[in-house]
């Protein structure tokens, strides 16, 4: 049967390469199992009652492809669950068609990141599902924009399966940022590439908060190209200029019918591996993004953006926002920032970084009514992941609460979530030591314990 695949046994090792993104605190954790009582230094806030679920790419076995990105490996959840003042860690694998039959196989057969001509047997679906974990309507989504989401259980982390939504996904794809509308509960979603590879076609659709498709409309983009994220507002859609948005913070409608757009946004290609058509690349020390905003008037003739107001001049992304004022206008984000002046010791920590991954030291709150803008750093050797925002309570007023996010010890080689409290954000509130150390993720969102019931 070996003699089929692609890739010959002994091209396929038992050890992962000594590459960058194999290296270091990057190495791959293959870990699934249950910590309970996570060890905490300081004041875990009793408030914190729920979830935080997050997603890390991380390949069950070595690649038969060299040098691939490393977001190219299977998806491995993390959720945290916090209950009266403790918290407890299971890590499961997303059971993929890719993760079952190479389990089967014992071996690699997914080939390159999204080249399924690559492929050493063919999938009906080859996705990893590593780039989102959202909750909806009772299921985790563990979501990656190359095909359906794979449902599993909230509780259990158990695969449920591919998630068609009882057949009504019109689209081959689903995009790895869903906006859910918290006054309505409908999830706002796209798939691009929506009729395979390579296809312009774009498919919109809602999903309202039973399940059920309220809106489909297809789209063809002008050129084929990777639409990532989007934001949405109640009305509209628009051109941009030509430049590499990762991630949205959000965008509303303002009073006066004028909507705003807040985004990092940087003109270099952030994926510096994959050089265009014409070999350019950048090197990855000159990739910066600045946090900019779009004002524009939906109701002008000409429907390009205008050309942005920079808001902040730091070198930051994966912004988020308190999600009960998602579509809203929003006065407060929180983000990831790489700020050298901090004092990171990046002569101490550069042996065993790894590499190929985003690097950010520190998090930052902008209150975006007064400009003022708060940082956490977490320390010399140390690397933040991407935040969640999770409120102090219900009623509590926007950005009140609490800023999670993994941080990466690179002295004892271990991960930590670090607990701000907005009140006091530039010291953590507590650090919960895991002890084993996790890889960088992806994306994670917090799901409140009366989510589970409510239903
Ligand atoms: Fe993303």
């Amino acid at each position: 049967m070996a003699g089929h695949f692609r890739g010959t046994s002994s091209q396929v090792g038992k050890a992962f390469p000594n590459s960058p993104q194999f290296s270091g605190f990057m190495k791959p954790c293959r870990f699934e199992g249950d910590l309970k009582f996570l060890e905490v230094e300081g004041d875990l806030p009793e408030e914190l009652d729920g979830t935080f679920y997050r997603v890390m790419p991380d390949p069950q076995f070595v690649p038969f492809i060299e040098n691939d990105p490393w977001f190219n490996g299977d998806g491995n959840i993390s959720a945290f669950r916090f209950s009266k003042g403790n918290v407890h860690l299971q890590q499961k694998y997303v059971r993929t068609e890719k993760f079952l039959k190479e389990r089967d196989a014992q071996r690699a057969l997914g080939g390159k990141y999204r080249n399924k001509y690559t492929d050493a047997v063919e999938f009906k679906v080859r996705t990893t599902a590593n780039t989102n974990i959202f909750y909806f309507n009772n299921v985790l989504l563990a979501i990656k924009e190359d095909a359906p989401p794979f449902a599993m259980d909230p509780i259990t982390l158990d695969t449920i399966g591919l998630c068609d939504f009882n057949g009504q996904l019109p689209s081959l794809t689903f995009t790895a940022h869903p906006k859910l509308d918290p006054v309505s509960r409908e999830l706002v979603c796209f798939g691009y590439e929506a009729k395979g590879d390579g296809t312009p076609d774009v498919c919109y659709y809602n999903i309202d908060s039973d399940g059920k498709f309220t809106e489909v409309v297809w789209l063809v983009a002008p050129v084929v190209g990777m639409i990532h994220d989007f934001a949405v507002t109640e009305n509209w859609w628009f051109k941009a200029p030509n430049a590499f948005p990762g991630h949205t913070t959000n965008a509303y409608e303002t009073s006066e019918g004028q909507i705003v757009f807040d985004l990092p946004l940087t003109d270099k290609n952030v994926f510096f591996w994959w050089p265009d058509a014409n070999g350019n690349a950048p090197s990855p020390h000159d990739i910066q993004a600045k946090y900019v905003r779009f004002t524009l008037d939906p109701r002008a003739s000409d429907l390009d953006l205008p050309t942005p107001e920079v808001i902040l001049e730091r070198d930051m992304e994966f912004p988020r926002i308190d999600d009960r004022v998602s579509m809203k206008r929003h006065h407060h984000s929180f983000f990831d920032m790489m700020d050298p002046e901090l004092g990171t010791d990046f002569a101490a920590i550069a042996p065993v970084l790894g590499g190929g991954h985003p690097l950010y030291n520190s998090l930052g709150h902008l209150n975006h009514q007064t400009g003022q803008l708060e940082v956490y750093f977490p320390g010399k050797t140390h690397m933040v992941q991407e935040p969640v925002f999770v409120p102090r309570s219900d009623t509590a007023p926007e950005g009140d609460g609490f800023l999670m996010a993994l941080v990466n010890n690179y002295r004892t080689m271990s991960s930590e979530l670090h607990i701000l409290d907005t009140r006091n954000f530039s010291t953590a509130r507590a650090i919960v030591k895991l002890n084993i150390r996790l890889r960088a993720g992806l994306h994670g969102n917090w799901v409140d314990a009366k989510e589970f019931t409510s239903h």
